[in-house]
């Protein structure tokens, strides 16, 4: 997609919860993924179950830049330092932290850093447009900022639940959801080119409100790092971090961070360049930014880069496929997509997942 809006970070933290993927993709020691790049989150997420070998690609060249960042950062920090960095915790002296990195960063992205050191002064977790936009947000919020405050010292559900519905859940949230839920803003103001691909019938608003209420009534906003983006804008004290930022992951990550092959282009060329080489793919959500015949000519070639009894999970934010109408190879878990749709803490997704059967005589 030839847009002026790929020419920038959009993500930098991570709007999804990964262990869906991990439960989808059941990642073993001989997996070679192909995975979207993003934030770059999802691509070290995945290393926490240390496949063979991951391929993250992404169009947008600036994401790549960051996941080089980030995976330079694992390479070089500390844990401490690791978090200090990117931002969740102070620090004063990330610039100098930044020339201890930039020995494993390539030439395209130290040009790139050199022109954002203020992103890197700033702490680079909360830099994408997307990140700004949740924090603007919240900003347009701040005359409710007492509830949201209740909302996220919460210490049970039950609590929660109860501030949601009675202080929350009021006719101001419903005219804010409204506004920021409508199709012309999007479009025109924000210029986000997905926009246009959602369906003239889908009702975003219905849709958000919806799932933003199961999120609230369901997981809890203070260790939710999703929510806490949404309520707070950046990571609190009390988050459960995404994997690949938890203490516990530190060592394992740091060990397999040269797994990952960065790819800037696009995943319809890629694949038509790779036959049989991939055993999974995290894909998710390309459906935003690819029209009808883009997307279906996508997924052919992700069924002609797959090897026999592939794994895949796509994401599905408000652009809604079914890939196996079209491919009979594509053979849907739909248990399995239910399962994930209810746990997956960001809420806001549905599952595409299972497995690419190319032969079905080799069907076990
Ligand atoms: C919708 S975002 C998902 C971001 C993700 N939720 C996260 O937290 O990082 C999808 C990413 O895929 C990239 N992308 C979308 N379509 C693509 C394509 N056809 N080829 C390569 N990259 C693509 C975009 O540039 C974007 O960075």
């Amino acid at each position: 997609m030839g847009n002026s809006f790929f020419k920038e970070i959009i993500y930098s933290s991570s709007n999804e919860d990964s262990e869906s993927e991990l439960k989808a993709l059941r990642i073993n020691a001989n997996d070679v993924i192909l995975c979207i790049t993003g934030s770059g989150a999802r691509s070290l997420d995945l290393l926490v179950d240390s496949p063979k070998k991951i391929v993250s690609i992404d169009f947008n060249e600036t994401q790549n830049f960051l996941l080089e960042l980030k995976k330079a950062a694992f390479k070089v920090l500390n844990h401490e330092e690791l978090i200090k960095f990117l931002g969740i915790d102070s620090s004063k002296d990330r610039l100098q932290v930044y020339t201890r990195l930039q020995p494993h960063l390539s030439e395209n992205a130290i040009a790139f850093w050199s022109k954002n050191l203020n992103y890197i002064h700033q702490g680079v977790l909360y830099c994408g447009k997307w990140e700004r936009i949740l924090k603007a947000l919240l900003r347009l919020s701040s005359f409710r900022k007492r509830t949201i405050k209740k909302l996220i010292n919460a210490s049970t559900i039950e609590e929660q639940k109860n501030i949601w519905n009675n202080k929350w859940d009021n006719i101001i949230w419903k005219m804010f959801l409204k506004v920021i839920s409508n199709r012309f803003l999007w479009i025109n103001i924000i210029r986000e080119p997905g926009a246009k691909l959602i369906p003239k019938n889908f009702d975003v608003y219905a849709y958000m409100k919806r799932l933003i209420e199961y999120l609230a009534n369901n997981f809890l906003i203070k260790e939710n790092h999703y929510a806490n983006l949404l309520f707070n804008g950046s990571y609190l004290n009390s988050c459960i971090l995404p994997h690949h930022l938890r203490k516990e992951n530190f060592e394992l990550i740091k060990n397999n961070i040269d797994k990952i092959e960065i790819v800037t282009g696009s995943l319809l060329d890629y694949l038509s360049a790779h036959k049989n080489e991939f055993s999974a793919f995290s894909v998710s959500d390309f459906s935003s930014y690819a029209p009808e015949e883009l997307y279906h000519s996508i997924w052919k070639n992700i069924l002609y880069a797959s090897a026999e009894h592939a794994k895949f999970c796509e994401r599905m934010f408000l652009v809604k496929k079914n890939p196996e109408k079209r491919f009979k190879e594509i053979k849907r878990n739909s248990e399995l997509e239910e399962k994930l749709f209810l746990e997956d803490e960001t809420a806001i997704y549905t599952f595409c997942v299972g497995t690419i059967i190319k032969n079905p005589t080799l069907c076990p």
